[in-house]
This record gives C-alpha cells, sequence and structure tokens, in this order.
C-alpha cells in the first residue's frame, strides 16, 4: 500500500496546473457570486465516502461537476464585495511547494529553513512597512488570530497571575477593560470572548463625522473607568476601518496609552500594507509607539488564503503568555534558536512565509506598490464618478481604495432610502457581474465597493459603473 505513483501524480499535477492557469485566464465567464441555493452542493456530494479509491481523474473532473457552481469568484475582477484575497501565481505556486513539502515549523529543529525564512520575510516586510528595527514578527492564518495574541499580551503585560490561577472566581483582580472604536473589527469582540475579557470588558469609543476614534473621548472612558474599579490594558487603533476603511488618530491614541501605561495594538489587516508607498506614509503616523500591529498580506498583498502578519515590539511578553514545552519538544539548540511554538497558542504551522518569498521577489516592492497605488487611484476616480451623479452620494471619505456610496434621489425617507439601496444591492449581486457588499452608517444602508484584487483593471472600474448605472435605471 502506498502513495499514488509519481508518474500519476505528475500527469494529474501538470493537468490541474493547466486548470488553474485556464480558470485564471477565462475566469470572467463565471458570476463572480455563487448564484446557487442552500444545499445545492451537497446534494451533489454522495452522502457515504467511497470504499474503494477512485480514478484521480474522475476526482479532477468532479471539480467542475459539483464544486464550481457554488464557488464564489474571489479571483475575478467582478468580485468587488469584501477585502480582496486574491491569488498571484508565484502566492499560488507557493501553495503547491508548500503542500508538498509538507513540513510544521513548530520547532527550528522540524525545519530550520522555516524558522530562518520566517524571520528573514518578517525583516523584509517590516522594512516595507517601515517599522523600526526593535519590531518582531511572526505569521499567524488571520488577523483575528494576530489581534487575539496582541489582547493576550496585554494581559499579560498586568502581570496579575493569569497564565498560573486564570482570571475566574478572583477576588484580588479588578475587571479588567479594553478600548476601540465604534467600528473597530468584530474580530477585536471575539479575541476578548477568547480570553475571558468578556464583552462588557471592551468599551466602543465614539468616532467622529469621518468615522475616526475621538481621542477626547477614549481619555474620558478611561477616567471615568479607573474611578469606577475598573483596570484598563488595550487600546486597539484601526488603520483601514472594516466598513469605511476610516483612520484612527494613532499618534493621540498612543499619547493616552502611555500616559496610562496601556498596551496599543494598531489593526491594520486591509491598510497596513499601503504604507509601502511614499505617498501613503502618513498613515504610519505613531505606529513606532505601537506595542503590535497587525496586517494581512492576503488582503491587500495578492497572497492566496491565508496569512497574516504580526509585529510586536514586546516578544518577550507575547512568550511569556504562551510559552509552555512539553518533555518531548525540548531539543539541545533550544538556548541558541527561536522555536515558533513558543510564541502564540498554535503548536503546528504551516510554511506560510514561503508565499511572502515567492512574492516579494517575483513582483518586487515597487511592484507591490505601483499595483496598490494604481487601487487607489481606481477608488478615488470611482468616488469622482459618484460625486458628480446628482442621485448618488458618496458617504464616507475614500483613503485607501474602498468606497462607500448610495443612491438618493431626494425625496425619500431614510427608511425608503434604505429599501431602495438594498435593492439596488440585490439587483447588482444578481446580475452575474459584479459583487458588491454592503454596511449600515448612522443606521443608514450603504453600498460598498473595493478594489484590490490583482486583476483589477481601470476596464473593471468602468464596466462596475456601468452596470451599477444600468441597474438604477432598471430599478425605476
Ligand atoms: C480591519 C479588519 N481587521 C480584521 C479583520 C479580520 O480579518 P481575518 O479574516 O484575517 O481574521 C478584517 C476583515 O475584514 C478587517 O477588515
Amino acid at each position: 500500500m502506498s502513495d499514488m505513483p509519481s508518474k500519476e501524480f505528475r500527469k494529474a499535477g501538470h493537468q490541474l496546473v493547466d486548470w488553474v492557469a485556464d480558470y485564471l485566464s477565462d475566469i470572467e465567464k463565471y458570476p463572480p457570486l455563487s448564484q446557487v441555493n442552500p444545499g445545492d452542493i451537497s446534494k451533489r456530494i454522495p452522502k457515504s465516502p467511497p470504499q474503494k479509491g477512485e480514478e484521480i481523474e474522475k476526482v479532477l473532473s468532479d471539480v467542475d461537476k459539483i464544486l464550481m457552481d457554488g464557488i464564489t469568484h474571489w479571483n475575478h475582477p467582478g468580485f468587488m464585495a469584501y477585502f480582496n484575497s486574491t491569488s498571484s501565481g508565484p502566492g499560488i505556486l507557493a501553495e503547491l511547494l508548500t503542500a508538498g513539502l509538507g513540513i510544521n515549523g513548530m520547532l527550528w529543529k522540524t525545519s530550520p529553513s522555516f524558522t530562518e525564512l520566517e524571520r528573514s520575510m518578517m525583516n523584509w516586510f517590516r522594512q516595507m512597512v517601515g517599522l523600526p528595527e526593535n519590531f518582531w514578527g511572526i505569521i499567524y492564518d488571520t488577523a483575528s488570530t494576530s489581534s487575539m495574541h496582541a489582547i493576550a499580551s496585554a494581559r499579560e503585560q498586568l502581570n496579575l497571575g493569569f497564565r498560573e490561577k486564570g482570571m475566574a472566581g478572583r477576588s484580588d483582580i479588578p475587571r479588567l477593560r479594553m478600548y476601540c472604536s465604534e467600528h473597530a473589527h468584530s474580530s477585536i469582540e471575539k479575541g476578548a470572548l477568547t480570553l475571558g475579557i468578556g464583552l462588557e470588558g471592551i468599551r466602543k469609543i465614539p468616532v467622529n463625522e469621518k468615522f475616526e476614534m475621538i481621542p477626547e473621548k477614549l481619555g474620558e472612558a478611561i477616567s471615568e473607568d479607573i474611578k469606577n474599579k475598573w483596570k484598563p490594558f488595550c487600546v486597539v487603533a484601526t488603520v483601514g476601518t472594516t466598513s469605511t476603511t476610516s483612520v484612527d488618530p494613532v499618534e493621540s491614541i498612543a499619547e493616552i496609552c502611555k500616559r496610562h501605561n496601556l498596551w496599543l495594538h494598531i489593526d491594520a489587516a486591509y491598510a497596513g500594507a499601503t504604507a509601502m508607498i511614499p505617498e501613503m506614509k502618513w498613515i504610519t503616523k505613531g505606529w513606532e509607539s505601537a506595542d503590535s500591529i497587525v496586517i494581512n498580506p492576503h488582503k491587500w498583498m495578492f497572497t492566496p488564503m491565508d496569512l497574516s502578519v504580526y509585529f510586536t515590539s514586546k516578544s518577550d511578553i507575547l512568550k511569556r503568555a504562551f510559552s509552555l514545552v512539553p518533555e518531548y519538544l525540548k531539543t539541545n539548540k533550544d538556548d541558541e534558536v527561536e522555536n515558533l511554538m513558543d510564541y502564540g497558542i498554535q503548536l503546528g504551522r504551516r510554511f506560510r512565509s514561503l508565499k511572502l518569498w515567492f512574492i516579494i521577489r517575483y513582483f518586487g516592492v515597487e511592484g507591490l506598490a505601483e499595483r496598490i497605488k494604481q487601487h487607489i487611484e481606481l477608488a478615488n476616480e470611482f468616488a469622482g464618478w459618484i460625486e458628480k451623479e446628482t442621485n448618488l452620494e458618496l458617504m464616507a471619505p475614500v483613503p485607501f481604495s474602498t468606497v462607500c456610496f448610495r443612491v438618493n434621489p431626494g425625496n425619500k425617507t431614510e427608511d425608503q432610502l434604505n429599501e431602495l439601496n438594498e435593492k439596488l444591492l440585490d439587483k447588482i449581486n444578481s446580475s452575474g457581474k459584479l459583487f458588491l457588499s454592503h454596511t449600515k452608517l448612522n443606521g443608514k444602508f450603504v453600498i460598498r465597493l473595493t478594489i484590490g484584487s490583482i486583476r483589477h483593471e481601470r476596464k473593471h472600474i468602468v464596466e462596475a459603473w456601468e452596470l451599477i448605472k444600468k441597474s438604477l435605471g432598471d430599478l425605476k
């Protein structure tokens, strides 16, 4: 009993690479948003597993027959709904190699190249986004995981014996409170849920008319909480919020954190990659004062899911929070090397840094920056078209590549407008050509268009614009 013979693997492998190449070059023949109904795909999958092996040819052909109708094509240039995780050629090749090597980088010893490439890539990436040398980086799967590790580090920094005694049932510790804006991503709340901080342990700070956290309100909230015997421990500032991509004023927030000795985490999951562009350096103001920061190359650096980069200036605290070494994982090199399992919840880890190595080398920093810059320019051009139309409204500033807008003919109540915009979005998304998303801003239903795919060109933005206008016309 052995693996698939090499000859068969090679043949199927070539076939699969051809399939992916054809898929990507013909992607526009698919609708960006899958149009199936719930259960449609599972109906096509046998209820029980096959007892005898099947031909790989049959499995490959079933990808088309069974799965493709139920795929929402994130790589489609009409996909402008969520921050794009697009698969670039070098990223896909690196994924193949990752699976082929099949290594697990839990310890330096379990593949020295793993740990050392990750260290080098974190150094490259740190320089690319202009963070100082005291920032140490590690790769996790998602920003949700990265931010959870930030909150865990913030909690560990308090030195209240959480490692040994936990949090529950203790009368010797105050309740902990952390802060983020009303527009912070739900992953921050999930991190707090996971760590026993609880939803009441998060205080949401109001935002200004540009959806940016108001630092004075943060200062007031912290003082009030201290008076009421809460223990503030962490602030999350967002650079590129999910709904509108607003940027919290990191410098002012950092001053408040310094005054109260609070951990400052920056969630730059979406927008962080733009720090590579000289014109966008303004977004990094105050970053040097942060304790941690997350940036997701799988959101806006053409990296296939998944890859989130977490930087911290206090890796010793992260290690203190998580390092736990059972006998079987001790090695005779432990004093000389970094074992990545010491820096987080997971033991085993995928060789994700290969993707950064392939992508950064293939495109070069300039190539990556130019592509991202073009997305920002296209979004601004699109926003300009919206502003020129009398019945369309721009609903938030456009600092990056996401545009929030709605239709407003001027003679409707807010409820009617919400209904009208929801209808418009449904119409657009059922066209099979374009996929947009929505958010609510101050109770108003707003349509969101985001650019960031490696396949987004100007013609796609023009096509999107024409389709939006046509859908609007069809609504009347
Ligand atoms: C600002 C921000 N932070 C965090 C996340 C969560 O990212 P992930 O899916 O990598 O956990 C998102 C997702 O869109 C986001 O927009």
